[in-house]
């Protein structure tokens, strides 16, 4: 018999986790929820651990003491070092790929090859893991170019070049400096796609597909796309861009064929498949898969999802994944987040944030917690990103006025935020 109430862990402590946590502590079941680490947000929902969402070790033998009846894998870190299969191995449930499948993300490489493969429509690339050839082959393209480190460099892995000495510089940093570490030591090197980007991201348990709504993210820390690439600076919820005769294409093109071209090299996919696409003249095309849930698009998602998360989830580990398991509110979604001054450079932590009180009582909103710790009882910062004020409204505007109205409530040292988040929507 199950236990009773349900118990859930969830690994990571962002705003992703904390949408996450949020969404799971409300289920109808009201299970009981940890969070390992979480932050100061997710304290108020679930019980915080102190382990590291990369303590592999640690976070399996507090499972194995404690049995939780379903364990959820926030980023991908712990995905791609093999937490799914430790767990599993334990006999222990868990939401996520294994590190076979993991390697979508953890390997741009594996991943473009299985996108070739399986005839995914992607920008056309070439691998290297020798400067000189590399610069040669620069010399060959045309500009702009795109240089990404094979394995995982929390979004710093990408650059986008103007002009072969950029290329150059870029190649130089990865293959002869190892700025990048291992995750450098092989990079690929791809056309540049024009467009407007998306995420689409679906639940996968191994055969069946569900997509979840649409979402965009907002990447450079300046409004209107100006400045360095971030975590994700804003998301909303759904994205105007994905017209209603994209989804079967992007169905059939992007996740049956990737799906499958897995399952014919042995990997069977569990979890949250993420697809990054650029949506140009010629259709929809893959930038990059994830092997988890966005950060911040969950944030958007989550919100408008209808009914429990955790049936679904539940699903994809048993293999019963059902497309009506999965309905969206009506309303449209905002979350804008918060950083400290300096993000996505360095910047300072321990400062006191206040208004939370006053910007959580407005209806429709959730602010979200992803930075921050709890110093004395009080909510300080504690990361680069620190907030995602997030809105429900009727429509988008509704959304955008709702969250900017919450965010202008919200105060700490130095806080920068994006003021066009879903403005190219509206
Ligand atoms: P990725 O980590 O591969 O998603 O890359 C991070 C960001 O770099 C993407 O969200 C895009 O904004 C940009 N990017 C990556 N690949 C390309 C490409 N081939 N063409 C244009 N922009 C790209
Ligand atoms: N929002 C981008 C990511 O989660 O990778």
């Amino acid at each position: 018999m199950a236990k009773d109430p349900m118990t859930v862990l969830v690994i990571g402590g962002g705003g992703r986790e904390h949408a996450l946590v949020w969404k799971l502590a409300n289920d109808s079941r009201r299970p009981v929820v940890f969070c390992a680490p979480g932050n100061a947000g997710t304290a108020g929902l679930a019980q915080n651990l102190d382990l590291a969402a990369t303590d592999v070790e640690g976070l399996l033998a507090w499972a194995l003491e404690h049995r939780p009846d379903l364990t959820v894998v926030g980023p991908e870190a712990p995905l791609c070092a093999g937490l799914v299969d430790r767990f599993q191995a334990s006999g222990l449930r868990v939401f996520g790929p294994s590190q076979a499948a993991a390697q979508l993300e953890g390997s741009k490489i594996f991943s473009k090859e299985v996108m070739e493969a399986a005839g995914v429509p992607t920008a056309k690339a070439a691998k290297f893991t020798e400067a000189a050839a590399a610069a040669a082959y620069v010399r060959g393209q045309s500009f702009p170019l795109v240089v990404k480190a094979d394995g995982l460099a929390a979004g710093k892995g990408v650059v986008i070049c103007q002009s072969p000495e950029e290329a150059d510089a870029a190649i130089d940093e990865m293959l002869v400096k190892g700025v990048f570490g291992a995750a450098g030591r092989s990079v690929l090197i791809e056309e540049f796609l024009d467009g407007e980007e998306a995420s689409i991201l679906a639940l996968v348990d191994g055969r069946e597909i569900v997509l979840l709504a649409s979402a965009q993210d907002h990447k450079r820390i300046f409004d209107n796309d100006q400045g360095p690439n971030t975590g994700g600076m804003g998301a909303y919820c759904p994205a105007s861009v994905v017209k209603r005769d994209l989804w079967p294409v992007i169905r059939e093109q992007v996740f049956e064929r990737t799906l499958a071209e897995l399952r014919r090299r042995g990997i069977v996919y569990k979890g949250v498949l993420y697809a990054g696409l650029m949506i140009g003249s010629r259709g929809p095309k893959v930038l990059e898969f994830n092997c988890r849930f966005g950060d911040p698009e969950t944030q958007a998602i989550l919100p408008r999802l209808a009914g429990d998360l955790l049936p679904a989830l539940e699903a994809c580990v048993d293999g019963t994944l059902k497309d009506r398991m999965v309905q969206w509110k009506p309303e449209a979604c905002v979350c804008i987040v918060m950083a400290a001054g300096g993000y996505p450079g360095s910047y300072a932590t321990g400062d006191a944030i206040e208004g939370l009180d006053e910007a959580g009582k407005l209806r429709d909103v959730v602010v979200f917690h992803a930075g921050t710790k709890l110093v004395e009882g009080k909510t300080a910062t504690a990361g680069g990103r620190v907030l995602g004020v997030t809105a429900l409204g009727k429509d988008l505007k509704d959304a955008v006025g709702r969250a900017y109205l919450a965010a202008g409530k919200i105060q700490f040292n130095g806080a920068q935020y994006r003021k066009d988040i879903a403005a190219r929507a509206l």
